[in-house]
């Protein structure tokens, strides 16, 4: 089975091809993104009108590109995969638009993509994880610890109640004068500096709900660096080092939290595994690997370009609904909100 998978839920324009072996093994063709993070740059952060437009300008040729270097025509394929949300929206209507029209002219079927789902399947196109498995899920826009039990059913155990991960260091970057996006910036720069000079909190620890907050660490980080009327690229280092080892504490603490819940409400757990932009971060995988060695469980961990948005995972979600039978039809619309766990979202928001 050979899927093309199209993603545009935010600054990425990404198309790829992914087969499934006979063996039920992935295997990426060909993998293309295209990221918008010149255009951004200048404003600190994603504006949605210039996203969207940028996507229309560059996927039908990221399609072709994509296509060609997997040697496959679009006669080949068995199936067309698109992010349908959650994401900004004039992006993902982009993005599904052009896999709907695709999969009308070659008369392949076709798939709405969750872009959650898709980051919480990678670790199976790379490791063949099996079900059920623990899932930490850290990006720009999202911050979880999810029970994935299968394709299309996912416990949320915990989430953040302010901002995601992502997000916090791309703030706090813009707080240090640093560029967007924050992340790998922040991540090189705390190469050099003091994890211990500043003792930032560590948010929610020892709590029971594996919940995250990351917003009054930002703040914290915000007041010291404005009490140093200058700072030097040394200042900066250790408030980066500093920042990012409180992230870390506050990801273990609450990890640990997510798993002790997970095996109450679910059982043993086959893996953790670590999705989202952010698990693209060293740190973060060190401190990962050395909780999962304490805590006897195998820790999957995608390489950082399929951590971070790309349509192989959105080809991969679809293969994988594929499998089961499972495509859409032609009125799935858009969607700026789509929770995995949707009656979590609904007791969230007081619904349920
Ligand atoms: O998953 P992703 O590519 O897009 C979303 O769906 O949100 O995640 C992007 C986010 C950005 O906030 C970026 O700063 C963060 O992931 N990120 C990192 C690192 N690389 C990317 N955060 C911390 N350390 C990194 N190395
Ligand atoms: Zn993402």
């Amino acid at each position: 089975m050979r899927v093309l998978g199209i993603e545009t839920t935010c600054d990425e324009t990404a198309a790829a091809v992914v087969r499934l072996e006979p063996g039920g093994a992935g295997e990426i063709l060909s993998n293309e993104v295209m990221s918008q993070i010149a255009e951004h740059a200048a404003y600190g952060g994603v504006v949605p009108e210039i996203a969207a437009r940028a996507h229309v300008e560059v996927l039908d040729r990221l399609v072709a590109r994509a296509l060609e270097r997997a040697g496959t025509a679009l006669s080949d394929l068995d199936g067309i995969a698109a992010a349908a949300g959650p994401g900004l929206i004039g992006g993902v209507i982009v993005g599904l638009t052009t896999g709907k029209a695709l999969a009308l002219a070659s008369r392949k079927p076709f798939v709405a993509v969750n872009h959650l789902e898709a980051h919480a399947l990678t670790a199976r196109l790379t490791d063949g994880v099996e079900f059920p498995f623990l899932l930490l899920l850290v990006s720009g826009g999202h911050t979880q610890l999810v029970a994935v039990r299968g394709v299309g059913d996912y416990l949320r155990l915990g989430s953040t109640v302010d901002d995601a991960v992502g997000e916090a260091f791309d703030k706090v970057a813009k707080t240090l004068g640093l560029p967007y996006p924050g992340g790998p910036e922040i991540e090189r720069r705390a190469e050099e500096g003091d994890p211990t000079r500043f003792a930032f909190p560590r948010p929610m620890l020892g709590r029971a709900k594996p919940d995250f907050s990351l917003s009054g660490l930002k703040t914290a980080v915000r007041i010291e660096a404005q009490r140093i009327a200058s700072p030097t690229r040394g200042d900066v280092a250790d408030l980066c080092a500093s920042f990012q080892a409180a992230v870390v504490d506050s990801l273990i603490d609450r990890s640990r939290a997510g798993l002790r819940l997970f095996r109450e409400r679910v059982g043993e757990a086959n893996a953790m595994v670590a999705a989202g932009g952010a698990a693209a971060n060293g740190a973060i995988r060190r401190a990962l690997a050395r909780f999962c060695g304490e805590a006897g469980l195998k820790l999957v961990l995608p390489p950082p370009q399929l951590c971070s948005d790309n349509a192989a995972m959105i080809a991969w979600a679809g293969i994988e609904r594929l499998s089961l039978g499972l495509s859409d039809d032609m009125t799935f619309a858009a969607r700026a909100r789509w929770p995995l766990d949707a009656d979590a979202e609904a007791a969230h928001h007081g619904k349920a």
